[in-house]
């Protein structure tokens, strides 16, 4: 079944998580999802195996470790590696916070002297990175930097090209070992040798453009496409007069570490309970956590009045106060202990959280599938009302 039924049971909820993750709406036998960083246009990209459920992970970026562990979670796929294309120079990987978060295994090319810390998957031309039963192939394509790979899908459907070959661009050479002379070699051979019709997947796009094709660039690519030869492209690059990257001084000695923070520690995101961050970008708590712990916490009930009469009950102590009034009575709720909101399956308190957080209470987060879960879990309830 594709949807939870009107009962909402949890074993519902694990039909779904299942039942996304293997479904696969454009590529078959394939789940595939391309992701954006913003701040540093950088695309993330997942590629898990329908049949089994796991998974690889492709360039993820440190600060959407979150928002990637979520999908990971929603989607139900087990991680077996978090690869980074390269050592990049403009942001820090989030290959060791995926790592704390699921076990799987760091992936990047063995080529970097001295090699990368934190690496138990070390890389290199020929290598394939398997995820159930599908895997990806190892290109070393050197000259943005000297450890870079393209990863190219086996059924040859898709490369994922790191910077190597961007779309309708390439990655600069004027830095990390980079070379020009190289890079054409790496591009000419081992990318375009591809078949026509693969689609290539960059590390990043400054103009919003997602996919290309080797067809295409080789076509229509500015600086290697079309009748140019190696000293067209050299000459290109040799000119681009780019400016030093703004991040290179905070990114290269973290990603040296594969993104271990200098300290040594996994930032949490909140220091008063296991919140979690939700693909969607909400705060929400396990109701299991907030039962053990409700002298710790303010519960807030968002649900309308009339509701509190209902066979769902209440928490004991939740202060009532209707979503649509929220924004009006922020005064009423007190602010010296964290706010767990609630409602009747998770929805209305998930807005609440965000209308929360807008207003300074930064400690709240949503009780995770509203009275509907905590009913099925058998935690405790009122079932009369109490004062508001
Ligand atoms: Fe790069």
């Amino acid at each position: 079944m594709l949807y939870g039924s009107a009962s909402g049971s949890q074993l519902d909820v694990v039909k779904l998580r299942h039942a996304i993750a293997w479904s696969p709406a454009i590529f078959a036998n394939l789940v595939f999802r391309q992701l954006f960083d913003a701040a540093s246009s950088t695309y993330t990209y997942l590629l898990g195996d329908p049949c089994t459920g796991q998974a690889v992970i492709i360039d993820t970026v440190f600060e959407q470790h979150l928002r990637d562990h979520a999908l990971l979670v929603e989607l139900d796929l087990k991680l077996v590696a978090a690869v980074d294309t390269h050592c990049h120079a403009d942001h820090v990987t989030g290959a060791w916070m995926m790592q704390q978060a699921t076990g799987c295994r760091i992936g990047i090319s063995r080529r970097y002297q001295p090699p990368i810390q934190g690496v138990d998957l070390p890389l290199d031309h020929g290598d394939r990175i398997t995820f159930g039963g599908r895997h990806l192939e190892v290109r070393a394509t050197p000259g943005h930097t000297g450890g870079c790979m393209t990863l190219v899908l086996e059924d040859r459907s898709m490369a994922f090209t790191g910077d190597a070959l961007l779309i309708r661009g390439a990655g600069r050479c004027d830095f990390q070992q980079g070379s020009a002379h190289t890079l054409y070699r790496s591009i000419i051979q081992q990318i375009f040798s591809l078949p026509e019709a693969c689609l290539l997947f960059p590390g990043h796009d400054y103009s919003g453009r997602t996919v290309s094709s080797v067809a295409e660039e080789r076509a229509h690519n500015p600086r290697i496409g079309g009748a140019a030869d190696e000293r067209d492209f050299v000459g290109f690059m040799e000119n681009l007069n780019l400016p030093h990257p703004k991040q290179i001084d905070v990114a290269l000695p973290a990603n040296l570490r594969s993104g271990q923070p200098a300290d040594g520690k996994v930032p949490r995101l909140a220091g008063w309970g296991p919140v979690r961050q939700t693909y969607a970008g909400l705060l929400e708590i396990e109701p299991e956590w907030v039962a053990e712990h409700l002298q710790q916490v303010h519960v807030l009930d968002v649900r309308q009045p009339q509701e509190m009469q209902e066979s769902l009950g209440r928490i004991a102590n939740s202060q009532l106060i209707p979503l649509n009034e929220l924004k009006a009575r922020l005064s009423e709720i007190p602010r010296d202990k964290p706010v767990v909101a609630v409602c009747h399956a998770g929805t209305r308190s998930g807005q609440a959280t965000v209308i929360l957080r807008s207003a300074g209470l930064e400690r709240s987060a949503n009780l995770r599938g509203g009275m509907l879960l905590w009913s099925q879990l058998g935690l405790p309830t009122q079932r009369r009302s109490v004062g508001a």
